[in-house]
């Protein structure tokens, strides 16, 4: 038996494919790549960020097995990667989720036997539950005994682990990556690509992909429906220059680019990853011929089928804007 499947559906996180999009902007003469991270077991990007939290922990003697419990604030993406490698290791998970949460993410969460804790209320009459959550997080790391909590917006395990991805475009593309469009919500993605690219020194040019309303690079915050990329707050994984460009997407561009992607190139994704194609969608016209164009997408689309694939959804939300992704080219997204 190989060391890989000794380690069980863990062996299964990473090492996703890269596949070349031919269809999606035919009039481009760059080369564009998607590394479909959506077929992590998880379902996300998120897999790589708990494996590595989780193990290093083990490794440093932080957890133990059969005895410690993981308390995290998340329903989403990193929850059910917490849940995944916390259930192999025999380790009591604790998430903090709020009423926002999708029920099909407390039942996934609740399948790996999770013991949810929902924040009733935001406690300062915003609509924002993240400080409420880490409150919450507080009081049962001080109740329960020998309790962990992985805190992934200040973790540089969390950073550290998403550095595979990187390097697995790297060698895939024989080291000519001329852009890679990363969406960022505690930046351990982009923060671990961009400092594999400084050390490895590559001419990559990281573009973040960040929400309207998001606080990461500096916008006002502001009422975001879409989960994923961008953050209430800025995170402990930020550095200066930690990404060569920052792009802003709007909800409806989110839409627009997964339904874009789905109907060009068969690719059902997440929120975040229509982000990312709006946002490649609006550097086009900057992109050299011949240019190597990465685009990560971070996780797949059937959670997101009652809002971003949903036509009800989107009319309620949006308006009637099917003509945005059904006229084949041309269409400049959030131009
Ligand atoms: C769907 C999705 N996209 C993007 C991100 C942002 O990734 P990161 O936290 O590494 O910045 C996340 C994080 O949870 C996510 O779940």
């Amino acid at each position: 038996m190989s060391a890989r499947a000794g380690e069980g559906v863990l062996a299964a996180v990473g090492g996703t494919p890269l596949i070349g999009l031919k269809r999606l902007f035919p009039w481009s003469g760059a080369n564009f790549y998607a590394k479909l991270e959506a077929l992590n077991p998880g379902g996300s990007i998120k897999d790589r960020s708990a494996m590595g939290m989780v193990l290093g922990a083990l490794r440093s003697g932080e957890l133990v097995p059969g005895r410690s419990t993981v308390v995290e604030s998340s329903s989403g993406n990193l929850a059910v990667g917490l849940a995944q490698v916390c259930r192999l290791h025999d380790l009591d998970l604790v998430c903090v989720v709020d009423p926002k949460t999708t029920p099909q993410n407390l039942a996934i969460l609740s399948a790996y036997g999770v013991r949810i804790e929902m924040v009733a209320e935001t406690g300062d009459g915003s609509k924002d539950y993240l400080p409420a959550r880490l409150r919450r997080v507080q009081e049962l790391f001080e109740e329960l005994p020998h309790a962990f909590w992985p805190n992934q917006y200040a973790n540089l395990l969390n950073a550290r682990a998403q550095e595979s991805v990187l390097d697995e475009v790297v060698r895939e593309l024989d080291g000519r990556v001329d852009y890679l469009f990363v969406a960022a919500g505690t930046c351990g993605t982009i923060h671990g690509c961009s400092r594999y690219a400084e050390r490895h020194g590559l001419d990559t040019r990281v573009v973040a992909v960040d929400a309207e309303g998001s606080a990461l690079f500096g916008d006002k915050g502001g009422n975001r429906l879409i989960p994923g990329h961008g953050a209430a707050v800025r995170s402990g994984l930020y550095y200066e220059g930690i990404a060569d460009s920052v792009v802003r997407v709007s909800d409806q561009d989110c839409v627009v680019g997964c339904r874009r992607l789905i109907g060009t190139e068969a690719v059902l994704c997440g929120g975040s990853s229509g982000a990312v194609v709006s946002a490649v969608t609006q550097w086009l016209p900057h992109m050299e011929d011949g240019a190597n164009c990465v685009l990560l997408l971070p996780d797949r689309g059937e959670r997101y089928l009652d809002t971003i694939y949903s036509d009800a959804w989107v009319l309620e939300h949006f308006g009637d804007i099917g003509h945005l992704w059904k006229e084949p080219g041309g269409t400049v997204v959030g131009a």
